[in-house]
């Protein structure tokens, strides 16, 4: 069989170059007639014509390399205003130390003992990245390894303080016990690693190895939620107990060290700050892709990764997460939305804004307003809200008090539920209940979403001191508008939460 499909790949593949080759030579003779007929344009039909307008058209594009030298300043003013803040939000941030990894791993090590496990199971991923910084793909580049790599961490009790410690092990495939060992995972102790071979049940190998000690003798598992579900299985079919991410150990990565807020701060204030340094250099006429490129290559010069970038013109913006093309073009009296996430050592933001562009000037109090712009800021009526008594303005500052609400119940022991509903009463007392679409936030992290997620049904759900959230409530109008503010805070005891993101918006002029 191999045999024989060899030679017939071989053909596949000459027939296809031989179709490429023709096709290409095809596509030379095309563009070398078309030259020859410009030039024979320009240098013998041109000179004959001597009045009449010149027919700058053909051979060149001079309005495609005026916009995109346009679009060129417009990035150089974006990144230019963002540096000359002399980068100050990058002050709190540095990189996780080996030191703060140990930490991580040994108050998983107590979660574990509050919770009555013998041993937390993991495999790549933004759980692993967190207590041991591999991540899936940096694990495997190509695709999820259907071998199991796993971390197993235990909890063990320091003889001499009785302090409960991390003992971190690796179920690692034989072969890959070198690569392992290459990844330079954050120990400063050697590695320990239980090696299968390919042949064997990996499983089995690791109750074998009896590498994990249990009371009862059943050692319990918990796994994490990416978990995936065939190596639960294994497990089970093992012999181990194998319970779900749950309890003390989940609040683990909820709960932040100082060196993770301080990150959080950082990347969070300094999208904040790039969509506000973007803004000052808008021109009526880019469109909502161009401003995205700019925003990517803004928030990059200051270090700062983006993964995502979402940029919506009035009626686009009213769906919460666009969808549409981004060809969009800016007008004067365009509302603008940017929901923008970037990464900082490992770490999300995600912030957004909802604005005017700077050329569309605040209609001044006690001037009257002219009418395309009353018309402008009217709110459309709703079907079940008769009268349009708002306009855009009035909406976007419902949505600020309703984020205000909600970031006033992020407290220690509120529960998670209480922050959506704090928002949704302001909107649906304001009669725009049912535009309010989506939860009211979520936990953010190494993840832009990770739990607790802050929705009004999430009600068994305590919210602790050190715990980030994004407070991100919204108006979405279909074919009209819509309005969000996100920010980003930090849960602190009994008092009001901490702003990670600098400052809130100030209204639809400032954001
Ligand atoms: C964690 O991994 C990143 C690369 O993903 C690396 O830049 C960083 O130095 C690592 N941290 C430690 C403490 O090894
Ligand atoms: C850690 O666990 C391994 C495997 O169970 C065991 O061999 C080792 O002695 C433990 N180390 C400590 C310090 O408890
Ligand atoms: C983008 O969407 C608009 C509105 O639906 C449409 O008119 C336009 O042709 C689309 N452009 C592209 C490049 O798909
Ligand atoms: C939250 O509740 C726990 C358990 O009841 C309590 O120990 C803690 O003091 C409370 N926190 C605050 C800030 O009141």
């Amino acid at each position: 069989m191999a045999k024989d499909s060899l030679p017939h790949f071989n053909d596949q593949a000459t027939r296809k170059e031989c179709v490429v080759k023709n096709y290409s030579r095809r596509i030379a003779h095309v563009v070398l007639i078309l030259g020859l007929l410009c030039i024979g344009y320009r240098y013998y039909y041109l000179p004959l014509q001597s009045t009449g307008p010149q027919p700058t058209r053909y051979c060149n594009k001079p309005l495609q390399s005026l916009s995109s030298s346009r679009l060129e300043s417009f990035q150089q003013c974006s990144i230019d205003n963002l540096l000359n803040t002399g980068l100050y939000f990058l002050d709190t941030a540095s990189p996780i130390s080996v030191a703060d990894y140990e930490e991580r791993r040994d108050r998983l090590a107590s979660a574990l003992v509050a919770d009555g496990v013998d041993a937390f199971v993991v495999e790549p991923g933004y759980t692993f990245k967190y207590y041991a910084n591999v991540s899936q793909p940096e694990w495997e580049v190509w695709e999820p390894e259907e071998r199991p790599f796993l971390m197993i961490v235990q909890p063990t009790q320091d003889q001499k303080t009785g302090e409960i410690k991390a003992n971190t092990s690796f179920l690692c495939p034989s072969f890959e016990a070198e690569r392992a060992l290459l990844l330079g995972m954050p120990f400063s102790e050697p590695i320990q690693i239980i090696p299968w071979e390919e042949h064997w049940n990996p499983y089995s190998t690791l109750m074998e190895s009896q590498a994990i000690s249990s009371q009862n003798g059943t050692p319990r598992l918990m796994v994490d939620e990416e978990m995936r579900d065939f190596i639960q299985r294994g497990l089970s079919s093992a012999g181990f107990d194998v319970v779900g991410l749950k309890g003390r150990v989940e609040q683990v990565r909820q709960t932040k060290s100082e060196s993770e807020v301080g990150i959080l701060r950082a990347v969070n204030t300094g999208t904040v700050e790039a969509v506000r340094q973007m803004r000052k250099c808008l021109y009526p006429g880019l469109t909502e892709s161009e401003i995205t490129e700019v925003l990517d290559n803004t928030l990059r010069a200051a270090g700062l990764e983006p993964f995502f970038d979402i940029v919506l013109f009035d009626e686009n913006a009213a769906n919460p997460h666009g969808g549409t093309n981004g060809s969009k073009v800016l007008e004067a009296e365009t509302f603008i939305l940017i929901d923008v996430g970037a990464h900082l050592y490992g770490y999300s933001s995600d912030i957004c804004r909802t604005f005017f562009p700077p050329f569309f000037k605040k209609p001044s109090c006690g001037a009257s307003t002219p009418e395309h712009i009353k018309e402008k800021l009217k709110v459309q009526p709703l079907l079940f809200n008769a009268e349009p008594l708002l306009t855009t303005t009035q909406v976007w500052d419902i949505v600020f008090e309703a984020q205000t609400q909600s970031i006033h119940q992020m407290r220690e022991n509120s529960t998670a539920a209480s922050t959506d509903i704090a928002a949704r009463d302001v909107i649906s007392e304001a009669g725009y209940g049912e535009t309010f679409t989506h939860r009211v936030g979520h936990g953010i992290g190494i993840k832009a979403h990770e739990s607790p997620y802050l929705n009004k049904g999430n009600v068994n759900t305590l919210l602790k001191s050190g715990m980030t959230f994004t407070s991100e409530p919204g108006i979405y109008l279909v074919d009209n508008f819509g309005v969000r503010h996100e920010d980003v805070l930090l849960v602190q005891g009994h008092d009001e939460p901490v702003l990670l993101t600098g400052t809130r918006a100030g209204g639809p002029w400032d954001p």
